[in-house]
């Protein structure tokens, strides 16, 4: 046993050993380079550029992007993928530049390279890390085959609002989940080594709070109390800075009056002093320029406050590029100031492995054996089939019987373009399997009819705003009622109907808010219509947020949450309806009743006048609608079904050093195998500042056959119950505690325990 114990000491000091040799060979090497650098290369390396075949999020795309790589005046170059283009671009910095510096090659690959994944927000809902960083895994390996060595993902901006269309783009709004998701996103794509060809550099985004956008819109401003700061939405951002993640990216709105981008305690103090975090900040899209429009001075004002706050890598404004050198010499910035930039930009290159081969990641044989493989496809089918959500099912309308006729409806269910998903900017729609294909895949024996039924919008003008990038969402021009009654036809001849109904890809994700979450266009009159025939009823939605569908849920009697499920999405789909797949997915975000309770989210604050009890007058509610979501987070549906008995607890009380363990039975009361993601919560019942209802502190996800019972087990101990104080100490405090376990965050088993110290 000593002796165990002495080889793992021996071994982790020679790691940290040979870290800090490695640690110090870098740090040479940099020196060594940039002792050969002008001021104005070293200005270079803090300059990302796009040529503009990717997508352009700002108004600018770059310009003399290749005379500039030549003179050293460009550090990376993103928005481009392909071994050959990335060749050109590398070969010009290597071979062409003074000092032969390789240049970085980043994208947005966001939830897979070419092979997609459902949309993050429906990632999470699988609760399932390991798989979530298999995604990430496969992203990596295509990206990289593809020549990129860095990747702007994960996103992990908590988000209680979806009128914010990029809540897509997060793990909705619990931090513990959201943290777990972090870390397995950076393990993924970064791996043990980053200088091996097929793992990428990760950059976190948008560093910081950028999802508590005011009213949901988009880059608006941010304003929130240090404390819910750090208790509620920050520690994703930190778990990936512990995870190791490379790169970090600075988000466009302002916090504490000053943008996240030239924000010195959000880049500097909290995120280097306080974390230690040794990577390079990048800017997002503009954001450097963008503080003009925020009123904090001119180009040369807002580039140098960005540098001095921490900032090392301009993404396309060429603020820096442009004016640091007239700001050191008015003494603005400093040497030191512009030198750490660049070092920490040299240090990421090293890292990566690109000064021993700056071709590393550039092989022309590697995209057709590595990109989109069979394997690779498979992967993501089951990652969708994993993502999606039962949100209802009566009568046991599903799964579907591969017999009989089926009325296939809706204006997503032959599509093969908005399945993608916001953010799939190498995805390609060509590749992607439509619902009805799925279908014949999956059930090639069910006669199937088909209807359009309705357009996502009849409206051209929004169809034109929700296509940048690309053709218009098509619109069919017959009418809606025309297209309805083809629809019912068509149901009335099927013994059941499904229909597939949402929003467009790009009606979710970056500047995609929205003040209504209903359907849009005509879908649902459709649905109405349908409902009416009679027929038995799946609704399938294809969206990126939360909607807002309480009339759908009375009406139908099956509703599945789909997401924009990625590339295999058409065959996910078959599969969870067949019941090849039992769904299992748990949402990560809860579903308001209507727009007016946003933000509505489960780990809230309790008030001093809450629902139960009390005069029934003076309440802290609305005189038109619950307090409730309609769906809360954890909630998902099964095609079996899942008992909980008691909780049983090791002890009463927890000590530091002391955990307990909380003991429950699950079992499948059901008649087919499933999986359940058993959720535990706690609430800390008196604090020295207020504490939320209910917090995630667990989850397990386990898989049951019929009738089969698991004893599912957690431990709880003394740093689970801390928390960040009025002083922003991370503290537990002794007292009463109260403990849930349950199939999501409302249908809960309780049970109460003391902290003691
Ligand atoms: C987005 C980022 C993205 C960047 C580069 C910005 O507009 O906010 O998430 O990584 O563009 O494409």
């Amino acid at each position: 046993m000593r002796r165990t114990v002495l080889t793992i000491v021996t071994l982790s000091f020679l790691l940290q050993a040979t870290a800090q040799t490695s640690d110090a060979k870098m740090k040479a090497y940099v020196a060594s380079l940039m002792s050969k650098m002008t001021l104005d290369e070293k200005i270079g390396q803090l300059n990302l550029v796009t040529p503009g075949s990717g997508v352009p999020t700002g108004s600018v795309v770059s310009r003399g992007v290749e005379d500039n790589i030549r003179k050293g005046r460009v550090g990376g170059l993103f928005g481009i993928f392909g071994p050959d283009k990335i060749r050109q671009a590398q070969t010009l910095a290597v071979k062409e530049s003074r000092l032969h510096i390789p240049l970085i090659f980043g994208l947005d690959v966001i939830h897979g390279h070419k092979t997609i994944f459902p949309v993050p927000l429906g990632l999470s809902c699988s609760w399932d890390t390991t798989l979530i960083e298999r995604t990430a895994r496969i992203a990596a390996i295509e990206a990289s085959a593809d020549g990129l060595c860095w990747v702007y993902s994960p996103m992990v901006d908590i988000a209680r609002d979806p009128r914010w269309g990029r809540i897509a783009e997060g793990s909705g709004e619990d931090p513990y989940l959201g943290s777990k998701i972090a870390r397995a996103m950076v393990k993924g794509y970064q791996g043990t080594d980053l200088s091996k060809d097929n793992t990428v550099m990760a950059c976190v985004k948008h560093f910081a709070l950028y999802g508590a956008a005011e009213a949901g819109r988009d880059y608006n401003t941010t304003d929130m109390s240090r404390i819910r700061m750090y208790n509620e939405y920050l520690p994703p951002y930190k778990a990936a800075v512990d995870a190791g993640v490379g790169s970090v990216m600075s988000s466009f709105n302002e916090i504490d009056g000053i943008p996240a981008t030239g924000n010195h305690w959000l880049l500097t103090e909290l995120l280097r002093n306080k974390w230690g975090f040794k990577g390079f900040v990048v800017s997002d899209y503009t954001s450097v320029n963008e503080m003009i429009a925020h009123g904090m001075g001119d180009l040369s004002t807002v580039s140098a406050l960005a540098l001095k706050a921490g900032l090392d890598m301009d993404m396309v404004g060429e603020g820096f590029l442009t004016t640091l050198q007239n700001s050191l010499k008015a003494g603005k910035v400093t040497p030191k100031e512009i030198n750490d930039a660049c070092q920490r930009v040299l240090e990421a290159k090293y890292k990566l492995g690109l000064f021993d081969d700056p071709f590393r990641y550039i092989n022309e044989s590697r995209p057709d054996k590595e990109i989109l493989t069979a394997q690779n496809r498979q992967a993501a089918r089951e990652t969708a089939a994993r993502s999606m959500v039962l949100l209802k099912n009566e009568r046991q309308t599903l799964p579907l019987k591969k017999s009989g006729t089926i009325a296939l409806i809706g204006p997503l269910a032959d599509n093969h373009a908005e399945m993608l998903g916001t953010w799939a900017v190498s995805g390609d729609k060509t590749k992607s399997v439509s619902i009805q294909e799925g279908f014949k895949n999956v059930a090639g024996s069910v006669q199937m009819l088909f209807a359009k039924g309705s357009n996502i919008t009849d409206d051209t003008a929004f169809a034109k705003r929700i296509s940048p990038f690309g053709k218009p969402t098509e619109i069919d021009p017959r009418t809606p009622e025309v297209m309805i009654q083809e629809a019912v036809d068509a149901a009335g001849k099927a013994d059941v109907v499904v229909a597939v109904v949402g929003e467009a890809a790009e009606m979710s994700g970056e500047s995609s808010s929205r003040t209504s979450l209903d359907l849009p266009g005509s879908q649902r009159r459709l649905i109405e219509a349908l409902v009416k025939t009679g027929k038995p009823l799946v609704v399938v939605l294809m969206n990126g947020r939360p909607l807002t569908i309480p009339w759908l849920d009375e009406q139908a009697p099956a509703i599945v949450e789909a997401w924009f499920a990625g590339t295999e999405a058409g065959n996910a789909i078959a599969d969870v309806l067949f019941g090849s797949y039992n769904p299992s997915g748990k949402l990560t975000t809860s579903f308001p009743r209507n727009v007016g309770q946003i933000p509505i989210y489960y780990n809230h604050k309790n008030t001093g006048r809450p629902y139960e009890g009390g005069n029934p007058k003076f309440k802290s509610d609305y005189l038109d609608v619950d307090n409730s979501p309609l769906y809360p987070f954890g909630y998902g549906l099964s095609y079996t079904t899942f008992t909980y008995d008691t909780i049983q607890l090791s002890q009463n009380t927890i000590r530091p050093g002391q955990p307990i363990t909380a003991t429950v039975l699950v079992k499948n009361t059901g008649n087919m195998a499933g999986e359940e993601t058993v959720q535990l919560y706690i609430r800390d019942l008196v604090g020295s500042v207020t504490r939320p209802v209910k917090e995630l502190k667990g989850f397990q996800k386990i898989k049951l056959n019929a009738g089969e019972m698991k004893k599912v087990e957690f431990t709880i101990s003394e740093n689970d119950l801390r928390f960040y104080n009025s002083e922003l100490k991370y503290v537990s405090e002794p007292g009463e505690f109260k403990l849930f376990i349950g199939t999501n965050s409302r249908d809960v088993k309780e049970a109460g325990f003391r902290l003691e110290k």
